[in-house]
């Protein structure tokens, strides 16, 4: 069995933080959330991973981010999709990787909780042609949505319907033997212009191929919106092993469910868990609260967060208000400046969104 990761997609429900990087490098609890996605397939006992990547920066950054996989121990392949045309596309780009082999295909920007090892293993012991992952959400028509008979089979398949015929909708998890080409390769594009796997997948049962529905009940979530990056952040920091790797001064309360990595520092702080403190991050004089993950290089100095999510090199100082649930990029600086006239100043990206006292 193979694995199949989508990694392409440009982010803009992200921007400006997937301005200038992929999304999928984006740290959930201080890991880059494709990282979590290689790991869950490497788990399954997967080693023959393909990436599909699309050109420009960003898939230069996933390629030189994740490497050729020897930190995981698996083999990684990286395919070209050159425009995004849907994800039956990526699916026919990847075609020269996959061969005849079974697949799991797994969006790159996914997490789910419990990791696919059981999906996979049960996939291997039946004799499907195709298995998908559905579960039940509130807000259906974003997404694929099942229409399951009462006996439980698929009876449709519909992409971001008007009108959802139920609640449940298709995580970006699939199984898939050698079938769905001839699938890939029968479907015409959808009204967004893309080869939709849904189509595909409807396909196969139309022309008698067996697809299971295996509906997840644990959490999903599908990284598109800075909000579901947050809420990600919140279900991953309850998961962790809490190790405190870093130095914590005598003067400082760092709750149990904290983890505090290499070379980090803590100093008359107060820190309460879940959360994450990154690589030679600086905490000083500050207070961290529940929910946050602070990634590596971070200065945080006479200031309170909670909440929150702050990535690589950025400083935070100085700053009277507690900061909360916000999702601050790379290389920010926040901080008090004494310099009159006593104004407000920014320097903020396309799409910023800042909340003033
Ligand atoms: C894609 C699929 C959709 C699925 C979703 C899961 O949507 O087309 O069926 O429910 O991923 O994340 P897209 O991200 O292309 O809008």
């Amino acid at each position: 069995m193979k694995g199949l990761i989508l990694s392409g997609g440009k982010g803009s429900r992200l921007y400006p933080l997937t301005f200038t990087s992929a999304k999928q490098l984006i740290p959930v609890a201080n890991k880059p959330i494709l990282f979590r996605v290689i790991e869950a397939v490497k788990e399954a006992g997967i080693n023959e991973i393909g990436i599909v990547v699309g050109v420009g920066s960003n898939a230069r950054q996933i390629r030189e981010a994740v490497g050729r996989g020897g930190r995981w121990d698996v083999e990684i392949t990286f395919i070209e999709q050159a425009e995004p045309l849907g994800l039956a596309h990526a699916v026919k780009t990847a075609e020269d990787f996959l061969g005849d082999d079974p697949f799991v295909m797994f969006l790159g920007d996914n997490v789910i909780e419990g990791g696919i090892s059981k999906l996979i293993g049960e996939f291997a012991h039946n004799e499907w042609n195709s298995q998908i992952v559905l579960t039940r959400i509130p807000n259906p028509q974003q997404y694929g949505v099942a229409d399951l008979a009462d006996d439980g089979t698929i009876r449709r398949l519909v992409e971001k319907p008007k009108v959802p015929p139920s609640d449940l909708a298709l995580v970006g998890i699939y199984m898939f033997d050698k079938n769905i080409h001839k699938a890939t390769h029968a479907i015409k594009p959808s009204w967004r212009g893309e080869l939709e796997i849904t189509d595909a997948i409807q396909w196969l049962i139309d022309n008698g191929y067996g697809v299971h529905p295996y509906v997840h009940r644990g959490w999903w979530i599908d990284t598109g919106q800075p909000g579901d990056m947050l809420e990600a952040n919140d279900l991953v920091l309850e998961e962790l092993d809490y190790t405190i790797e870093g130095y914590i001064d005598r003067d400082s309360q760092v709750g149990r469910r904290v983890k505090v990595e290499r070379g980090a520092e803590v100093i008359n702080s107060v820190i309460r868990g879940p959360a994450i403190i990154g690589e030679n991050t600086r905490i000083i004089n500050s207070y961290v609260g529940p929910f946050t993950a602070i990634y590596h290089n971070v200065t945080l100095e006479n200031a309170e967060i909670e909440h929150s999510m702050v990535l690589e090199h950025s400083t935070i100082r100085d700053i009277e208000a507690r900061i909360q649930d916000s999702l601050i990029g790379r290389n920010v600086t926040i901080e008090r400046s004494p310099i009159k006239p006593k104004s407000l100043k920014f320097t903020l990206g396309d799409n910023s969104q800042l909340g003033i006292l």
